[in-house]
C-alpha cells in the first residue's frame, strides 16, 4: 500500500519538502497521548532472538536509522516508535547553519537511491542539547560533524566544543568525516589529521563526562581506498575508539540506471548502488579488527537479507536511510520480523551468535573447535 502511496502522491512531491511534511506528520501522531506506547507495541522488535548488547546496553534490535534524517534530534521517539532498535541523530555542528541551496536532495527512483548534498543543515549543537536533554529511554547515537565556516586548523576547537555540549547526551557519539558535502571535511579522514581530531574529541567528551566514558566512533565513506580504510582502522584501535561505521554515501556515480545522473549535480549517492562497496568496506573492517571493535553498517541496506549479510560479515549493528524513505513507515517491522525468521531458521538463539559467521577467523575457530 505504501508503495502504491509513494509511487501517487510522495514521488511526485519535491523530496526534502516531503521528508518535511512526513516526518512533522509522524511526530504529531506520535505525540497524541497514548498512540506512542500504542505503535511501540505494534511495530516495535519484540522477537528475543533480535535482542542485542553495545555500548553497555541491550537493544530490542539491530536495525538503527541512520544519521541525516533526524538532524536536530526533533523526533526521537517517534522514530523508536516506529521500531527502530536505535536512532542516531545528526549531523550535528557546533554552529547552527541554513546547508546548501536548495533544491539539494533527489530520488534516483530507478535505482531505489537518493543523491543529496544538504550540507549539514542545522540548528547547532546547544539547540540539539536542549532537545535531547529532554529525552527518556531508548538508545541515540549523536553525529558530530564541523561548521562550515570553520577553517581546517579550527576544526578540533569546532569538534571539540559539540562532543562537550552533546557527549553527556549521548549513548555513542560519532565524528563524522565522511560527508562528501561539506568542503574539506573528508580530508580529516587521512590519518595524520584524524589522530589528533580523535584524540582531542575523546578528551571533550571525558571532560564533559567524567563519571560515564561515552562510546566513541568514527564514521567512514565508501570512496576511501583500501589502504586508507586499513589505516584508519588502525588507527582507532591505536586510540581505543569504540567502533566505526560503515559508510557514508558515495560520490561515485556507478551502478546506476538512471539516465544522465550528472544532473543532479554534486552530492553523494545512497540506497541500493551503495550496497556492494559497503559491504565490502565492511568486510575489509572486519578482517582488519576482528572483534575489538563495534562495526556498524550502513549503505544500501533495503531488505532482511542485506541486514543479515552486514551482520554475518562482522555488523553487530545496522543502519538504514534510503531504504527507509522507499520503504515507508512499516518498513523496520518487516525487516526486523523477517531477521528474526532468519535466526530461527539458521538454528541459533540470538543474532548476536551470528555476527561475523561468514568471516575467515570465525570459520577458522569453527574448524579448530
Ligand atoms: C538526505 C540524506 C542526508 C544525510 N545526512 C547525513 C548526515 O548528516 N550525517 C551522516 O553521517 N550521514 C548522513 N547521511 C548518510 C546516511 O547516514 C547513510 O550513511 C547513507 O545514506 C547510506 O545509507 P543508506 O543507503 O541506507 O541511505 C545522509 C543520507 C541522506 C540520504
Amino acid at each position: 500500500m505504501y508503495r502504491f502511496f509513494y509511487w501517487l502522491v510522495l514521488s511526485r512531491l519535491p523530496a526534502e519538502g516531503t521528508h518535511r511534511v512526513s516526518f512533522a506528520l509522524l511526530r504529531a501522531i506520535a505525540a497524541v497521548p497514548g498512540v506512542r506506547a500504542m505503535l511501540t507495541r505494534a511495530l516495535g522488535p519484540r522477537d528475543p532472538e533480535l535482542r542485542v548488547h553495545a555500548f553497555g546496553r541491550e537493544l530490542a534490535g539491530p536495525l538503527g536509522l541512520a544519521a541525516g534524517f533526524d538532524k536536530d534530534a526533533k523526533g526521537v521517539p517517534a522514530l523508536l516508535a516506529v521500531g527502530f532498535g536505535f536512532v542516531e541523530v545528526g549531523t550535528v555542528t557546533a554552529e547552527g547553519q541554513p546547508g546548501n541551496p536548495k533544491p539539494r536532495l533527489f530520488r534516483l527512483p530507478k535505482d531505489r537511491a537518493l543523491i543529496n548534498r544538504m550540507g549539514f543543515n542545522n540548528d547547532g549543537a546547544d539547540a540539539a542539547a536542549r532537545r535531547l536533554a529532554h529525552r527518556r529511554g531508548g538508545t541515540v547515537g549523536i553525529n558530530i560533524g564541523k561548521t562550515k565556516r570553520v577553517s581546517e586548523t579550527e576544526a578540533l576547537d569546532d569538534f571539540a566544543r559539540s562532543a562537550q555540549a552533546l557527549a553527556p547526551l549521548a549513548d555513542y557519539l560519532v565524528v563524522n568525516v565522511s560527508s562528501p558535502n561539506t568542503p574539506g571535511l573528508r580530508d580529516l579522514q587521512a590519518v595524520d589529521k584524524l589522530r589528533p581530531l580523535l584524540a582531542r574529541v575523546r578528551a571533550a567528551c571525558d571532560l564533559a563526562s567524567p563519571m560515564r566514558k561515552v562510546p566513541l566512533l568514527v564514521k567512514i565513506a565508501p570512496d576511501l581506498a583500501d589502504a586508507d580504510v586499513d589505516a584508519i582502522a588502525d588507527l582507532a584501535l591505536e586510540l581505543s575508539l569504540d567502533g566505526i561505521i560503515a559508510t557514508n554515501t558515495t560520490i561515485a556515480r556507478t551502478n546506476l540506471t538512471t539516465p544522465n545522473p550528472d544532473r543532479y549535480g554534486a552530492g553523494g549517492l545512497s540506497g541500493a548502488p551503495l550496497k556492494a562497496r559497503s559491504l565490502e568496506v565492511l568486510r575489509r573492517l572486519r578482517a582488519r579488527v576482528g572483534t575489538k571493535l563495534i562495526l556498524i553498517a550502513v549503505g544500501g541496506i533495503e531488505s532482511a537479507d542485506d541486514a543479515w549479510d552486514r551482520i554475518r560479515a562482522g555488523a553487530t549493528l545496522v543502519q538504514a536511510y534510503t531504504g527507509f524513505i522507499y520503504g515507508g513507515p512499516l518498513w523496520p517491522k518487516k525487516l526486523q520480523r523477517e531477521l528474526a525468521a532468519k535466526v530461527r531458521a539458521a538454528g541459533l538463539q540470538t543474532i548476536e551468535q551470528a555476527v561475523g559467521a561468514d568471516c575467515s577467523e570465525a570459520s577458522a575457530t569453527r574448524t579448530a573447535g
